[in-house]
């Protein structure tokens, strides 16, 4: 902990990791237990491209390449989506370059908030691949599920909304590595960034799912109720 006091009414939540380590399975668990928005820039971008926005047909090359978007339009969408969030979200997928760690210190600490965990997951390349070929994703809710750790209960729909479960144009293998190269190079700085504030935990992404979500819990219950 960076010493900063922890707002229980406004908890913040970055997961962080590369592709397919579970940020968004991750992030609608935890947003359903704290009563939290799930934040996910990856969504956000998706919807936009869906909807042919000007933003959407900008980045969507960029995304079928698995290549980062710009951090302005990242930012500028994110700094929307946690006003409206003021007593809490979970960031999933952002910051992932320096310069949006940056943004976001600069627009939480504007409106005297403050990250109350960074949560790191670990997963090796070979399960990224696995989980990232696999993974079937709602059109319209963008949850996701695995053909083999986690099937739909019918074949192609979501079990929440029905709605139809496509796989990802960046779930291929070629753009997977890409993403993952790129997961390297730009990301992993600012993990360690978050590392040296004090403010990052690691959590093994390599074990059930169910699993996984204790032991994210449990590390921010020990920040939420620290026992003296
Ligand atoms: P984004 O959508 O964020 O993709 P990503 O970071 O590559 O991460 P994924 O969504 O692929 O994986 P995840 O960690 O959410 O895993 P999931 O829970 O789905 O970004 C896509 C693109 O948008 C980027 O490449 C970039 O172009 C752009 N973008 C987004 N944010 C940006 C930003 N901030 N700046 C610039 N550009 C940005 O799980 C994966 C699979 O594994 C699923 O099938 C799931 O069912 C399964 N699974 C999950 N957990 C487990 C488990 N414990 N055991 C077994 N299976 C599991
Ligand atoms: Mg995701």
């Amino acid at each position: 902990m960076n010493g900063t006091a922890v707002n229980k009414k406004d908890v913040l939540i970055v997961l962080m990791g590369p592709p397919g380590a579970g940020k968004g399975s991750q992030a609608r668990m935890l947003s359903e237990a704290y009563d939290i928005p799930q934040l996910a820039t990856g969504d956000m971008l998706r919807e936009e491209c869906q909807k042919q926005t000007e933003i959407g047909i900008t980045v969507s090359e960029t995304i079928k390449q698995g290549q980062l978007v710009a951090d302005e339009i990242v930012i500028d969408l994110i700094s929307v989506r946690l006003d409206q969030s003021q007593n809490g979200a979970i960031l999933d997928g952002f910051p992932r370059t320096v310069e949006q760690a940056e943004a976001l210190k600069n627009m939480l600490s504007a409106k005297d908030r403050a990250i109350t965990a960074v949560i790191s997951l670990h997963v090796s390349d070979d399960v990224v691949i696995e989980r990232n070929s696999g993974r079937r994703t709602c059109m319209t809710c963008s949850k996701s599920y695995h053909m083999k750790f986690c099937p739909p209960q019918k074949a192609d729909i979501c079990d929440d909304d029905h709605g139809e479960l496509i796989q990802r144009e960046d779930d291929i293998e070629s753009k997977i590595r890409q993403r993952l190269d790129v997961y390297v190079n730009s990301t992993k700085a600012v993990m360690e960034h978050y590392h040296n504030e004090g403010l990052a935990w690691d959590v093994t992404g390599d074990q059930d799912i169910l699993e996984v979500n204790r032991d994210i819990r449990n590390i921010i219950g020990s920040i939420l109720n620290p026992t003296n």
